[in-house]
């Protein structure tokens, strides 16, 4: 293995901008979490009902000097004593990729040291090493957000295969659209949790896609399921219970995430479940695989809200792994909106 590029007790910041959150963090050792500031846009983009990529792109101009200070401050370290700089590389929305991966950069250029450039999922992935510093692989994840749905197998740290992705929406874009839908407003996936505990899951039932199929995940065909369902209900004068709907729909995706997820740790023989992304936030989720984890002896572990949603902690933590198995990203090196793992 090449030589590691910074020590083991190296100071990491880590910056993240790839969607609406403008964040840094800074970490110690690769584990120990000084700081995590994380600037959310929800505001910004709620009366569009949807992330827009030309706004997101200016608000992680004008937040990220701010974001980077606070996130020091927080840490208690001056900008001189940091060892090592990481911001995500991809995937994600190319204008907002660009601001904290060419800030990262600069960065790492003035301060002379080096620069990381972090895969997005790897940051996901590796953020339940900020919580508990027993968590070591392998291990099954699952990432789950409004930008991706992954099922990975973690063979080591900075290996992974990938067993299942979407074929179409990621489960939080599923969780915003039928939200807008049905008229609960931005970001969705939060609200229909809370609709759905008033609502009865078996009301309605909704495809379960893929299920038993493959790793593979589809949401496409459910959000056209649900809406087909209202507009017929609609059409024949019936009384329409959202909290019924909700209730169903979450239940329709829930379902098939705990059962594939079960199935790869099974079949993988794996003894830890790790989930990530901020659809990890979902009560009905949590409480399904708690249960589904606890009749096979699994261990699960979800991190802390703030490490489940995009934040620079964890991009700091994949960078200082990648930096100590002496892989640096060079400073010519662009963004890129559809980085492969
Ligand atoms: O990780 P994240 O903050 O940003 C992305 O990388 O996308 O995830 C945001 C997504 C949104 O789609 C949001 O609706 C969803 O996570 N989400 C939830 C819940 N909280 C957030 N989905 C379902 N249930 C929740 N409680
Ligand atoms: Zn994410």
């Amino acid at each position: 293995m090449p030589e590691p590029l910074i020590g083991p007790d190296a100071l990491v910041l880590g910056i993240e901008t790839s969607c609406d959150e403008t964040a840094a963090g800074v970490v110690r050792r690769g584990t120990e979490m000084l700081s995590n500031v994380i600037a959310s846009q929800a505001e910004l983009h709620a009366p569009y009902g949807g992330v827009v990529p030309e706004l997101a792109a200016r608000a992680h101009v004008e937040r990220m000097p701010m974001v980077i200070d606070q996130a020091l401050a927080d840490a208690g370290v001056n900008m001189r004593e940091i060892d090592a700089v990481a911001a995500t590389r991809g995937p994600g929305l190319i204008g907002a990729l660009l601001v904290g991966f060419a800030t990262g950069k600069a960065m790492a250029s003035a301060l002379g040291v080096p620069f990381s450039g972090v895969h997005h999922i790897e940051g996901h992935i590796v953020a339940c090493m900020l919580e508990r510093n027993n968590i070591s692989p392998p291990f099954i994840a699952l990432i789950v957000s409004g930008g991706h749905t992954s099922l990975l197998s973690v063979r080591e740290l900075g290996e992974y295969d990938v067993l299942g992705e979407t074929l179409d929406d990621a489960a939080g874009e599923a969780f915003d659209k039928i939200a807008r839908f049905l008229d609960l407003g931005y970001p969705g996936g939060p609200e229909i949790d809370k609709m759905a505990k008033r609502g009865d899951p078996d009301a309605i039932a909704f495809p379960r896609a893929l299920s038993g199929k493959g790793l593979d995940f589809s949401f496409s065909g459910l959000k056209t399921a649900v809406v087909r369902h209202v507009r017929k209900a609609e059409a024949a004068g019936e009384h329409i219970k959202r909290a019924d709907i909700a209730a169903s729909f979450q239940e329709a995706v829930v379902d098939v995430q705990v059962e594939k997820t079960l199935r790869a740790a099974r079949e993988l023989e794996a003894d830890t479940i790790v989930l990530g992304g901020g659809v990890a936030a979902n009560s009905r989720l949590r409480e399904r695989l708690k249960a589904a984890v606890e009749e096979k002896r699994i261990r699960l572990h979800v991190p802390e809200p703030n490490l489940c949603v995009d934040n620079g902690a964890m991009i700091a933590a994949a960078g200082f792994i990648r930096l100590r198995r002496g892989e640096a990203t060079p400073l010519d090196a662009s963004a890129d909106a559809a980085l492969p793992l």
